[in-house]
């Protein structure tokens, strides 16, 4: 590859990385991805969680039967007791797929109404403020946030350009 190639490679991967960036912030969480994929009984959303990490800014997304269960924000005792008589918030609207904006840096308890609370419709979290962001340059694939799996590929198209770069200069 030419000198002039590679620097339009590099160029390409600075931008990808650059247009790609502003979506690191939030991500929209599929609750019981992996266990189920789906807002439902028999699972265990306290394991399911662990997995997981829930930053300010993020959303957790609820797929689940509409005909049955629901989505409650409750207080840490009504969640502990499945009490679903005075729910914080009701975001159950009926479709089945609810979406919870996570913009505030504390836990979060959810439970499902109609008694399936008590078959593990239960869900705990704790909301952290984001990784710092990666700093301008795409090459830190071990940036903190990289892991996410967002600027991975620019680092990918990056680290390539550079090994041309660096095989042009042999
Ligand atoms: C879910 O898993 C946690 C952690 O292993 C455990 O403490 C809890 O009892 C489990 N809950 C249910 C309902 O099995
Ligand atoms: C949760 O709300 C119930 C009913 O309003 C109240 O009795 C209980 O003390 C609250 N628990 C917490 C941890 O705030
Ligand atoms: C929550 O809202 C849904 C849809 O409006 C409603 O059917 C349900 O009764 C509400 N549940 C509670 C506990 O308020
Ligand atoms: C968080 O989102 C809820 C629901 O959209 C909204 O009512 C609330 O004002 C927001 N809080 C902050 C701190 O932005």
């Amino acid at each position: 590859m030419g000198r002039v190639a590679t620097l339009v490679g590099v160029a390409v991967a600075l931008w990808l990385a650059a247009v790609m960036l502003p979506e690191v912030a939030a991500v929209r969480i599929l609750v019981g991805k992996g266990m189920g994929d789906a807002w439902t009984t028999n699972v265990n959303y306290t394991v399911w969680a662990q997995g997981w990490h829930f930053y300010n800014g993020d959303w957790l997304f609820f797929v689940y039967d509409r005909n049955q269960l629901s989505v409650l924000e409750v207080n840490e005792t009504d969640y502990e007791s499945c009490n679903s008589n005075h729910p914080l918030v009701n975001w159950t609207t009926g479709k089945g797929r609810d979406v919870v904006p996570l913009n505030v840096t504390r836990p979060y308890y959810f439970i499902s109404g109609n008694g399936f609370c008590f078959g593990g419709a239960k869900l705990a979290i704790n909301v952290e403020n984001p990784p710092p962001p990666p700093v301008a340059s795409p090459l830190k694939s071990g940036s903190p946030a990289s892991y996410r799996g967002r600027i991975v590929l620019p680092a990918v198209f990056a680290i390539g350009a550079m090994w041309d770069a660096f095989l042009g200069f042999c």
